[in-house]
């Protein structure tokens, strides 16, 4: 077994199954890394839940991947990255990745007119996480953020490509639109499985930002950066842990990412 310091998991979690999305970047991004990836699907959805509650989860997480040997922590959750990366950045002693300040970053690059829109759940919404870091690196951008709840439920049982999912889309792009927005940031795990549905309702002059592929570059920024990078040349592996057994909705979003998992078992995280 090698045991050297870049060898160890690059730690991803996410209250269910569609943090996928993320693991599919860093694949694509950081092919020989070894990931271990925690679904919360026992806790599923934390888009409304208090950010008491979501921290509370996501510490419990994180003791789990650290005591897993995790050598940096993905929260690959907009809603637990909204709430919880700076108190994970203060309890543990691993580099925190999140997917808002990644996203955040993309869109403030992106947008020529200066008007961003966000689409996300509930609680990420109400956190107003997404402005204020947009404020933070340019405090000329005006940030038009929806909650779109019923995106994650439509995904879950498979209608991606569907007339319906179709007209939500359109409903909840309205408020953005009349805000005249060229930028749109998917700022939900599940979204990037909705990417080309969304992009057609836009229209060509809105860009997409895709908060998980710039999750998976800040990735490799921050293991570069600590020299964390895996020193493997084979692909690496991709270990699979849930709260609860999984529905059907783990097939489906592995298929659609191309991702193979090579074990996937369940483990009921202790309360603390
Ligand atoms: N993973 C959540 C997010 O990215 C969506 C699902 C949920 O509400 O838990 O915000």
């Amino acid at each position: 077994v090698n045991t050297s310091l870049g060898n160890r998991p690059i730690g991803v979690f996410d209250s269910g199954i569609g943090g996928l999305t993320v693991v599919a970047a860093l694949r694509r991004l950081l092919p020989t890394e070894n990931i271990l990836y925690l679904g919360d699907t026992a806790r599923v959805p934390y888009g409304s839940k208090s950010p008491a509650t979501v921290q509370r989860y996501s510490r419990e997480i994180s003791r789990f991947l650290t005591a897993a040997n995790a050598k940096l922590l993905v929260v690959a959750c907009n809603t637990a990255s909204a709430m919880a990366v700076p108190l994970l950045r203060k309890e543990f002693d691993v580099p925190v990745v999140g997917v808002v300040e990644p996203g955040a970053a993309a869109a403030v690059a992106a947008t020529r007119n200066h008007r961003i829109g966000v689409m996300a759940t509930r609680a990420t919404v109400r956190s107003g996480a997404y402005e204020n870091a947009m404020l933070a690196l340019r405090n000329d951008v005006t940030v038009t953020s929806h909650a779109c709840p019923l995106l994650v439920p439509l995904i879950e049982e498979g209608w991606v490509e569907d007339v319906i999912t179709d007209q939500v889309i359109t409903r909840y792009l309205a408020p953005l639109r009349q805000a005249n927005i060229d930028t749109l940031v998917l700022g939900c795990t599940h979204y990037p499985l909705l990417a080309a549905a969304v992009a057609r309702a836009a229209g060509d002059h809105i860009a997409l930002v895709d908060s998980a592929r710039n999750c998976a570059e800040a990735v490799k920024t921050t293991l570069q950066n600590n020299h964390l990078m895996t020193p493997a040349d084979t692909d690496g592996r991709l270990e699979v842990v849930l709260t609860d057994p999984a529905d059907a909705f783990l097939v489906t979003a592995a298929k659609s990412l191309n991702l193979e998992i090579d074990n996937l078992r369940i483990e009921h995280l202790t309360e603390t």
